[in-house]
């Protein structure tokens, strides 16, 4: 071989190697507020999501902002959490129903699987352009990437807490049901948060059997209850640590970011008990431009959390990021999430720090 081929086919093979040690790295990380990939090279759609995780597969679920498409939540599966293959659309917009003549959209869709009924169970706050609509939505699928059947809205819990005639029709119709999340809890009971009474007051609700409504006859303090009261939260992110519940909350500013909040409590129904913001250093006060959607448990990695969130791009929504963030475990059993500009699952190498 000559020296200038030689040459030639050195600097090639670095050039080589550079490139694919780059991109397996690169794949191997989180970015955090950085556009996300999927497996085949396209800006994933999931915001406002959470995560099921079923026979050894991640499921993450979100709004699907593609324009065009007509889609309301998408699907994408992984086995690392770093790789995330498309499954399609899991809810079609057609598949919605129209209340009082008009037409809904979805929010912050979450899903959880019902061993009883072997169906895989998605709530959703579904709306109507205003936000008065402020209902749950529930469809359900046989299989994690569905389609789903959309089965029923409502507002779960009817009691009259002499609102005023509001917009939202509280007395008519209920609590409004806003930003949720799903919870099952060991025992494999199942519950929804909401921000409920115009978002000035938080209700967790113990769902019925088969997951597809709240548990009847719904009696407070006992099957739910209103907690976080007059406190003005939303976008709840439940998770359970050590005999203890705890809920990250954020501030309601519409799409613009806020301090986030961190409460426990000793009954999943409460009281809760706020711990002040969870986040630490530069924008802590702003979750770094970013707002609570899920909080994931490593699976077999007890104590092992991960904190995800949206930074909402209201002027292009498609177009809103994801900051997903490791939540690490103090000393006094609580919890506090910092900025990371990168980083992968070897932070939870030494859990306490
Ligand atoms: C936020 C909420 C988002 C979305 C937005 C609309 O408060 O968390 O999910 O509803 O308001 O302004």
């Amino acid at each position: 071989m000559c020296a200038t081929t030689w040459f030639k086919n050195k600097f090639l093979w670095r050039v080589i190697f550079c490139l694919t040690t780059l991109t397996t790295f690169a794949g191997k990380e989180f970015l955090p507020g950085q556009i996300w990939y999927d497996t085949d090279g396209r800006p994933i759609q999931a915001h406002g999501g959470g995560i099921l995780t079923f026979d050894g597969t991640f499921y993450w679920y979100g709004e699907d902002r593609t324009p065009g498409l007509h889609a309301a939540v998408s699907c994408y599966s992984s086995t690392n959490l770093y790789d995330w293959k498309r499954e399609g659309v899991a809810l079609w917009r057609t598949n919605l129903p129209r209340v009082q003549s008009r037409p809904t959209f979805v929010e912050r869709p979450k899903v959880i699987f019902n061993p009883h009924t072997k169906r895989f169970v998605m709530w959703m706050h579904l709306e109507q352009n205003g936000y008065h609509c402020a209902r749950a939505g529930v469809a359900v699928s046989d299989t994690p990437t569905g389609p789903f059947t959309f089965l029923n809205s409502f507002r779960p819990v009817t009691n009259d807490f002499n609102f005023s005639n509001d917009a939202n029709r509280q007395t008519q119709f209920g609590a409004t049901f806003r930003d949720m999340n799903l919870f099952v809890d060991d025992d494999g009971r199942a519950y929804v948060f909401y921000a409920a009474e115009d978002n000035w007051t938080m209700y967790v609700v113990r769902l019925n059997a088969d997951f597809t409504g709240p548990e009847t006859p719904l009696v407070q303090n006992k099957t739910w209850a209103r907690i976080l009261v007059g406190a003005h939260r939303e976008a709840p992110a439940p998770f359970k640590w050590n005999g203890k519940y705890f809920l990250i909350t954020s501030a309601c500013t519409g799409w613009a970011p806020n301090a986030a909040d961190l409460a426990m409590a000793t009954n999943i129904l409460g009281p809760y008990q706020s711990l002040g913001n969870p986040c630490t250093g530069e924008k802590a006060s702003l979750t770094y431009g970013a707002q609570s959607t899920f909080v994931l448990a490593l699976p077999s990695a007890p104590g092992k959390f991960i904190f995800m969130a949206d930074e909402w791009h209201p002027d292009n929504l498609p177009d809103s990021r994801y900051v997903w963030l490791p939540l690490m475990i103090k000393r006094d059993g609580t919890f506090s999430v910092s900025w990371r500009d990168r980083w992968d699952l070897s932070v939870f190498g030494s859990a306490l720090r």
